[in-house]
């Protein structure tokens, strides 16, 4: 009996290195390059139709194009990372990019962190309304006051997070702004747009051409006459890469005046269509023609499927590496808990390291436990593993990292729940501590703490739907580019939060099983 167990946790042990190992190379395997200058990675954030847009699982759009042609001059492969508008600069300026394309606009305050080469696009910001919107043009946002402008109390305008167009909204009315208070800030722009078609916000700024096809989507929207503003749009590149630059700046230069730019920008102006909304009728023609807008048209299914490989993937190998932070950690404290007497009695080398050993561990856990883990993600991301491009081992590793320190103190309490004449017998058996530790107590705590640590897997599971903010296309952000794309709120979050529910019923009902037939063995 005693052999076949081992046995077996031998052979589920190699299976999980194994398949850690496999994943990890396939994650990392890079794409064998046929160009001999490298890859150029370009960030961009795809929500900004004509720039860029998604036309099933690849970013397509001007910005695209246009980098397509300068990387075939410069004969580089062209990689394209689809990230959240206001990561893009830091990812530049920190170096995980090469350059920011993404209807980026040239202004001071940018200038300070990134280079820009020459702009290759002159665009306006309009303001978009409901059609039957009150406001008819800019002055009506205001009131007249004795002191000069003053926005209207009731004004709230919508904008994307991190763009221009925030900044501007921002501003003192004075200036031409709304005032912080009376700007909302969404992720992206079609976020905004349709947080203005249910009536959250009355206005929205956004670039002109975007905004013209949102506008085209939708039913029951306009632009305001007057254009809010102009302005002009260039690729960043890091200030400490200027051979970059100027290479870039080469290439762009050609390609404006062969007309290739041209060509390029008058190709996506008309082609660029959102999904547009078809009013069904009836209630259930409705729902019909939302739910083909929403899951069949361009096979946006598929996005789905895919988002919830990645999300089981990355949960299961964040899992396992938790688990085995977490035996570790909760072994060094619980050794130290222990047996503090009797290694300060003996003193020396042993005491020391287990000393350090316990103070480090404690280190990690306040620090992890302390902070959100966006954050932790972000840090993983742009600063520790900036250098990494695979950015699915980098999410599997802040994960794990992160439910480590959960798990250690899960494990930690269980081994605490341990009688202590657990611990006797094995003495008694000849055991030194560690083997029992390893033989006794370890197999009996996993059984106490399975439920807890069922539950932190399905912690784990839920708290990766973060992943988006570093651009993985995980279930939740393939739920926000169909959303991005066919501005219905309903559908796509009540099916991805369906298929976040189903997986939980299913591993709940595993472990239910599983503690059973624990329970079983035990008598
Ligand atoms: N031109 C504006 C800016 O630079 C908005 C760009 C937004 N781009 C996007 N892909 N969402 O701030």
């Amino acid at each position: 009996m005693e052999h076949r167990q081992r046995g077996a946790r031998l052979l589920a042990l190699t299976l999980l290195l194994t398949l850690l190992l496999s994943t990890v190379g396939a994650v990392t395997a890079a794409a064998p390059s046929s160009h001999k200058n490298g890859t150029l990675v370009m960030a961009t954030c795809s929500d900004f139709p004509p720039y860029e847009y998604k036309e099933g699982d690849t970013v397509v759009g001007v910005d695209p194009a246009i980098a397509q042609a300068i990387a075939d001059k410069l004969d580089m492969d062209l990689q394209i990372v689809d990230v959240a508008f206001d990561s893009i600069l830091v990812g530049v300026q920190t170096g995980k990019y090469d350059m920011g394309m993404s209807g980026m606009t040239v202004n001071a305050e940018r200038k300070e962190s990134v280079s820009f080469t020459v702009p290759y696009t002159t665009s306006t910001q309009l303001v978009i309304v409901k059609e039957d919107s009150p406001y008819r043009s800019l002055s009506d946002f205001y009131d007249e006051t004795d002191r000069g402008r003053q926005t209207r109390k009731d004004v709230m305008i919508g904008v994307q997070t991190g763009t221009t167009g925030q900044l501007y909204a921002d501003e003192k009315p004075a200036d031409r702004g709304f005032g912080p208070d009376h700007v909302t800030k969404f992720k992206t722009g079609a976020d905004a747009v349709q947080a203005l078609k249910i009536g959250k916000v009355d206005a929205v700024i956004l670039d002109g051409l975007p905004a013209r096809s949102f506008v085209r989507a939708n039913t029951g929207l306009r632009i305001m006459e007057s254009p809010y503003l102009t302005e002009q749009y260039s690729i960043a590149i890091a200030k400490e890469n200027p051979e970059l630059l100027s290479k870039v700046n080469g290439a762009l230069e050609q390609l404006m005046a062969d007309g290739t730019v041209d060509a390029i920008k008058a190709q996506y102006i008309d082609e660029s269509t959102v999904s547009t909304f078809t009013d069904g009728g009836t209630r259930w023609g409705r729902f019909k023609n939302q739910f083909a807008l929403n899951f069949l048209q361009g096979d946006k299914w598929k996005w789905l499927v895919q988002g919830l490989g990645r999300t089981l993937l990355i949960t299961l190998f964040a899992g396992i590496l938790g688990v085995l932070i977490g035996v570790l950690l909760a072994l060094i404290r619980t050794t130290w808990d222990k047996n503090r007497e009797e290694l300060r009695a003996r003193g020396g080398f042993r005491y020391g390291a287990m000393k350090v050993l316990n103070v480090l561990a404690n280190l990690y856990l306040t620090v992890i436990r302390g902070t959100p883990v966006v954050v932790q993600l972000l840090i993983g991301y742009f600063i520790i593993f900036a250098a990494s491009n695979s950015d699915l081992l980098i999410a599997i590793l802040v994960f794990g990292l992160n439910s480590g320190a959960y798990v250690a103190e899960i494990f930690r309490s269980g081994i605490m729940a341990i009688d202590n004449g657990q611990f006797e017998a094995g003495r008694s058996l000849g055991f030194n501590y560690l083997q029992t530790m390893r033989y006794v107590v370890i197999p009996q705590m996993f059984k106490v703490v399975l439920p807890t640590l069922l539950n932190e897997f399905i912690s784990l599971l839920k708290e990766t739907s973060v992943a988006g903010y570093v651009g993985i296309m995980d279930l939740t952000k393939a739920g926000d580019l169909i959303r991005g794309q066919t501005f219905s709120a309903f559908l796509p979050l009540f099916a991805v939060a369906l298929i976040y529910l189903c997986i939980v019923l299913l591993f709940s009902g595993l472990v239910k099983k599983l503690e059973r037939r624990l329970h079983d063995n035990d008598r």
